[in-house]
């Protein structure tokens, strides 16, 4: 039941990051198969064309629907357990819940684009024979999805079992258990006493509940400054009557 992940894209060295660590470890394992193809190889002409102008006109160019085409048939096992993961801004966001979902897979293909993007018969021809996502990895614009790939990677491959060293953090960090939607307390190790700043006294209490009441206020306190956002969207069942003094 491995997982296999495909990257299709003109910049395949691009990608030589994920035969580093985490991922490294888990090609190495057996737990996880990597290719990465080269989207040229697919091009029919001597100049290895792979964009042309949009019709329609406007700037920049647009990825051959053909080129894609043949690299997709190539790569991509039709069926129900293949995801087409196809990075552009113009997506829908990328999250921990999206990430949980592809680490499901048997198959997931990455189809990078560059430019304007890809024709976007591409993607609708795909999706008669799989699952295609159009994902986003945030409100910023990359040159291309090559970056977006090596984020998207690492955050489903440290969910699949046996990847990361301890099961157990893939589910304590913020975003890592959707029930819980806050952001992570912070952290401290030794020494006790650093530049002057100390460690919050409650750590070092012994109190168990007392720590779990601490760190669950620092969590509140934090995710209400940093991402109200992720306040508002809090279900209140999940809140305990000690939370609302925060
Ligand atoms: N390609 C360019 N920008 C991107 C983004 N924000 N997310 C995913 N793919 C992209």
């Amino acid at each position: 039941a491995r997982l296999q992940l495909d990257v299709v894209t003109i910049f395949p060295e691009y990608l030589s990051p994920l035969r580093e660590s985490l991922l490294g470890r888990a090609i190495a394992d057996g737990l996880i198969d990597l290719s990465v193809h080269d989207l040229r190889a697919y091009a029919p002409d001597r100049h290895r064309t792979v964009d042309d102008t949009p019709y329609g006109g406007g700037a920049g160019m647009v990825m051959k629907a053909d080129v894609w085409g043949r690299a997709l048939d190539d790569v991509v096992r039709p069926g129900p357990g293949t995801t087409l993961v196809v990075p552009t801004p113009a997506g829908r966001p990328f999250n921990q819940s999206v990430a949980a979902e592809l680490a499901t897979r048997r198959q997931i293909v990455f189809a990078c684009g560059r430019y304007e993007g890809i024709d976007q018969r591409v993607a609708d021809h795909a999706a008669t024979t799989v699952e295609v996502l159009e994902l986003s990895i945030g409100d910023y614009v990359l040159a291309g999805g090559e970056a977006a790939v090596l984020v998207m990677v690492e955050a489903i491959a440290r969910l699949i079992p046996g990847v990361l060293g301890n099961p157990l953090s893939a589910v304590t960090d913020s975003f890592g258990d959707a029930s819980v939607g806050l952001l992570e307390y912070p952290s401290y190790t030794r020494p006790l006493s650093y530049q002057g700043l100390e460690v919050p006294p409650v750590l070092l209490s012994g109190h168990h509940a007392a720590i779990a009441r601490w760190r669950r206020d620092e969590s509140l306190r934090r995710t209400a400054r940093r991402r109200p956002d992720l306040i508002a969207a809090l279900d209140p069942a999940t809140l305990d009557r000690a939370d609302s003094s925060i």
